[in-house]
């Protein structure tokens, strides 16, 4: 029965009206997803462990990044310290093992290394110390954890890149945020996109895109609109990387883009480092209006959904990054035995 008044519906129709049911489930389900974001991002002013110390991660991340700069400004991050202490304070309060506490330990460990280079240079410190107890003011100049902080990228040690395992490629990558003055060309890039068009992706629809930006003047007006590079000069190149919603079949696909987008700039940044280029993915979850901007700027389809840019250069000499401690695996792991 139900086969026959299938077959005497035209396709036209049962097309129309399965359409409407998608759209109604990709609001019902955007919503849906948008609470369970709402209700548990790490939120300013929340006192749970997990949100505390994915704020003292970012902050530690300015610190990190401040320490790294090539032409460093003494008596940088004051905000930053600001909003660190009590953040620091408070994880302390809610964790009674906080001396294993890694996120804490390496915080500490990146304030150390702070207070160590402006004491050096004897630039008064009182706007620091003032923010801290006297108890974690000792524990940043005493402690020996070298887990925060800066360290050294130097091009010497890229050179034989394209002969590394893929573990010593992955233990050796790092963001890189200031490049030498050479320039970088598309086609440089492009050897890299082909190695990792390797990359899976859904029912292998492939929906990721990729734009080369080497115009500096462009470059000049995106890195603004993307917010996340303040302080650094120029890099040669960017890559913008969207995913085409044109691949995808149905609503339950809205957020697959960034999925297949993601893996394919993990594979990206590891094709040119091995290609002996040091890059940076820079986030490009914009607020809609420097969202819109910077598709009007690149002239991105209205099909594609941005995903990341990747900031590309040559390698200096010697350059600074931040050291970026992860997680120990078995702090991320659940295992549904
Ligand atoms: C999706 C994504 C967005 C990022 N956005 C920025 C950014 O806006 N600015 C920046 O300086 N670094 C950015 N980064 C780089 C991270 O800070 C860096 O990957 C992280 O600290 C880990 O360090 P590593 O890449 O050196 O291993 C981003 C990284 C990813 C993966």
């Amino acid at each position: 029965m139900k086969e026959t008044i299938k077959k005497l519906i035209p396709e036209s129709l049962i097309a129309r009206l399965r359409g409407l049911e998608a759209d109604m489930k990709l609001h019902h389900e955007t919503a849906h997803q948008m609470r369970r974001f709402r209700r548990n991002y790490a939120r300013r002013g929340s006192m749970r462990q997990e949100h505390l110390e994915t704020r003292i991660i970012f902050f530690t991340h300015q610190i990190e990044k401040g320490l790294s700069h090539t032409d460093f400004r003494y008596g940088f991050g004051k905000g930053v310290l600001a909003q660190m202490a009590p953040l620091m304070a408070a994880l302390r309060a809610v964790d009674s093992d906080i001396a294993h506490n890694d996120v804490y330990q390496t915080a500490i460990s990146s304030l150390h290394e702070y207070r160590v280079r402006h004491e050096a240079a004897h630039v008064d410190l009182t706007y620091m110390r003032d923010l801290f107890d006297a108890a974690t003011w000792n524990a940043i100049a005493a402690t020996e954890n070298t887990t925060g902080g800066a360290m050294v990228i130097r091009s010497s040690d890229k050179r034989h890149n394209d002969s590394l395992t893929f573990t010593q490629l992955m233990e050796k990558r790092h963001s890189v945020r200031e490049f030498a003055d050479e320039s970088v060309s598309a086609s440089e890039i492009t050897k890299a996109v082909d190695i990792a068009m390797r990359t899976p992706s859904v029912c292998n629809r492939q929906p990721t895109r990729v734009h080369i930006i080497t115009n500096p003047q462009l470059i000049r007006h995106a890195m603004p609109l993307q917010g996340g590079f303040r302080g650094y000069p120029m890099p040669p190149a960017l890559v913008l990387i969207t995913a085409d919603n044109q691949a995808f079949m149905n609503q339950d696909e809205r957020n697959e883009g960034y999925t297949d987008g993601g893996l394919f700039g993990m594979s990206l940044l590891l094709a040119l480092e091995e290609q002996g280029l040091a890059a940076c993915p820079l986030n490009t979850m914009l607020p809609m209006k420097r969202d819109e901007a910077t598709r009007k700027l690149l002239g991105v389809p209205d099909s594609e959904f941005l995903v990341m840019y990747i900031a590309v250069g040559h390698f200096r000499d010697e350059v600074m990054t931040c050291k970026s401690q992860r997680f120990a695996a078995d702090s991320i792991v659940t295992v549904h035995a």
